[in-house]
């Protein structure tokens, strides 16, 4: 074995992001988008954004429910003390018109953009953040299919019974809820929902 050319990948990788990073945009998931990307991304990271929390208070017309019996999916309810972790996908702005012309189809039941700053970690350091700037799909409260807060019971039972073009309700809990715990991402709220909806599955 010689020791005269240390292979570092590592380094190579880093010198690959930045060149990417410059001619790319990153885009900030954290529900469906996380365990169903569907886009055409150069490299995935964990990555948290400061200020929102994760919240089951979006209805949802088109994709887990229908405009008569709307189901639930996530959305980032601002927070000055949260923060939600999630996965940053770099795309590069070759593909990022196409890419947000489908986001833009496939979050139309309320969602707009917004830019805000995302803390990226790596899958092998997590911790290890480093600031950029991204995008992502937010449905704030003005928007018609807003469904708000409510009992976590009740948004269980809601989700239970949900089904859109796109599937169950409770496909999309527990999609999220699975791909939290595959990145080791703690979210209560995610979790007991979870947990609710197990007990009505195990009652049905
Ligand atoms: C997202 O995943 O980032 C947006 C919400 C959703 O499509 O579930």
């Amino acid at each position: 074995m010689t020791t005269d050319t240390p292979h570092h990948p590592k380094a190579q990788t880093q010198e690959l992001d930045l060149a990417n990073e410059e001619s790319a945009t990153w885009l900030f998931g954290y529900g469906s988008l996380i365990w169903k990307p569907e886009l055409p991304f150069i490299q995935a990271r964990p990555a948290r954004i400061e200020g929102y929390v994760r919240r089951f208070w979006q209805g949802s017309e088109d994709h887990r429910g229908t405009p008569e019996a709307p189901g639930r999916v996530v959305t980032l309810v601002p927070d000055r003390q949260g923060q939600c972790h999630g996965v940053a996908y770099l795309v590069s702005n070759v593909d990022i018109e196409q890419t947000f012309a489908q986001l833009d189809h496939r979050e139309k039941n309320g969602y707009t953009r917004l830019t805000l700053s995302l803390q990226l970690g790596s899958e092998t350091a997590p911790e290890r953040l480093k600031a950029v700037t991204g995008i992502t799909y937010i449905a704030n409260e003005n928007n018609e299919a807003y469904r708000g807060p409510a009992p976590i019971k009740q948004i269980a039972e809601e989700i239970f019974y949900s089904v859109g073009p796109s599937g169950t309700n409770i496909e999309y809990l527990l999609e999220l809820a699975e791909a939290l715990r595959t990145r080791a991402i703690d979210d209560a709220h995610i979790f007991a929902l979870e947990a609710e909806v197990q007990v009505l599955l195990e009652q049905s």
